[in-house]
């Protein structure tokens, strides 16, 4: 993103900070100590984000403005849609924003931080990233901001299911911790879930335990690439006969790193294999009204949310 095409009173604000700046340098010395180094520069541009770039308003001008919210709504689709789903509801790659309860905040100030700068460390992205060219101008962000409080509900919503009991199947009868971790505990075999409650929709997390290959789960070192690497299930040969069974983390033309079902994690060289074969039937057992009631499935959902939230 340009931050000067953001708006005309930011562009005011760096200015005066740039003459300031240069002010107090000129009585210093004639020359920048720092001319040409780029680490100075990338100093010097996380100063001009935090000194101006987020200088915005923390009140949205278009609160409860229709109009704007329309616009908004055009924004979303081509901006956002893709990971929080139509209507904002979520969807496999994003949290269903219609909730009440954010993870990240939900004043006004929080939701334009969380758009301009996105949530480092996962897929949510920075504005400007990906296919957003330049970037959406604050005005524009405001107008999304509108749209998503056209359609967020009206009240908390109520958490159905008993998250306690939830804990109790996570870590005991159904057995999920044997592959996942939540906030430390578990396995590694699957993703971590402690922040995928407030991550994904609730239809996307009944699916995730139904139907677990339809969808395959998003690994999260690849969250800024286009085309990001999946939960793919992989069993390689080694020259040497062994055979290993487990999950695709990276891969490349050449490579391929995988952790294996007992957890060890592998780098291969493909052209040093055997054979190695992916499939898209998920290693997640999928769990049906037997093995897991639907009532033990929504106290298993009301652990997510609630961890999720934290
Ligand atoms: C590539 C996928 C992706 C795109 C595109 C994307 N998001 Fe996100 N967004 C996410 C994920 C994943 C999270 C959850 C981050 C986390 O784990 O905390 C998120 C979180 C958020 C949150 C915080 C929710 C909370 O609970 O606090 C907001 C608000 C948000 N996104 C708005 C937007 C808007 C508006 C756009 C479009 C301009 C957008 N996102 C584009 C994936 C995406
Ligand atoms: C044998 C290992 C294993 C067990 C047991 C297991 N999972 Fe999984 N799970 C995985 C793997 C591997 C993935 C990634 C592939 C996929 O999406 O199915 C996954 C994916 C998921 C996802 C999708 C996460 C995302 O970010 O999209 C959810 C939700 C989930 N599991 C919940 C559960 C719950 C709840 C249980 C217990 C009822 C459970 N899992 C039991 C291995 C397991």
């Amino acid at each position: 993103m340009l931050p000067w095409r953001s708006s005309p009173s930011l562009f005011g604000c760096c200015l005066f900070l740039a003459f300031a700046a240069v002010a107090a340098q000129l009585s210093a010395q004639d020359k920048n100590p720092f001319a040409g180094d780029a680490k100075a520069a990338k100093v010097g541009e996380s100063q001009f984000r935090a000194n101006c770039a987020l200088s915005a308003q923390d009140k949205n001008p278009f609160a409860g403005d229709a109009k704007a919210a329309k616009i908004g709504e055009s924004q979303f689709r081509a901006n956002c849609a893709f990971c929080h789903g139509l209507g904002a509801r979520g969807g496999g790659r994003g949290p269903d924003l219609t909730r009440v309860q954010k993870r990240h905040g939900n004043s006004d100030a929080d939701l334009f931080r969380t758009i301009n700068e996105g949530v480092p460390g996962t897929a949510m992205p920075p504005n400007g990233a990906m296919q957003q060219g330049v970037g959406m101008t604050e005005e524009e962000i405001w107008q999304v901001i509108s749209y998503i409080r056209s359609v967020q509900a009206k009240a908390p919503a109520q958490i159905v299911g008993n998250a306690g009991h939830g804990k109790e199947l996570f870590y005991g009868s159904a057995a999920c911790s044997t592959c996942h971790m939540i906030q430390g505990k578990g396995g590694r075999l699957g993703p971590d879930l402690s922040t995928t409650g407030s991550a994904r929709s609730t239809d996307y997390l009944v699916e995730s335990v139904r139907s677990p290959s339809r969808r395959l789960a998003q690994g999260i070192s690849e969250a800024m690439k286009e085309f990001s690497q999946e939960y793919e299930t992989v069993t390689v040969v080694t020259l040497d006969g062994t055979k290993l069974l487990g999950v695709v983390l990276n891969e490349d033309d050449f490579t391929l790193q995988m952790l294996d079902t007992r957890e060890q994690l592998h780098l291969f060289q493909k052209d040093k294999l055997r054979s190695l074969e992916k499939s898209r039937e998920s290693l997640m057992p999928a769990y049906d009204q037997k093995t897991l009631s639907d009532k033990d499935l929504q106290d298993l959902i009301a652990y997510l949310l609630a961890v999720g939230v934290q």
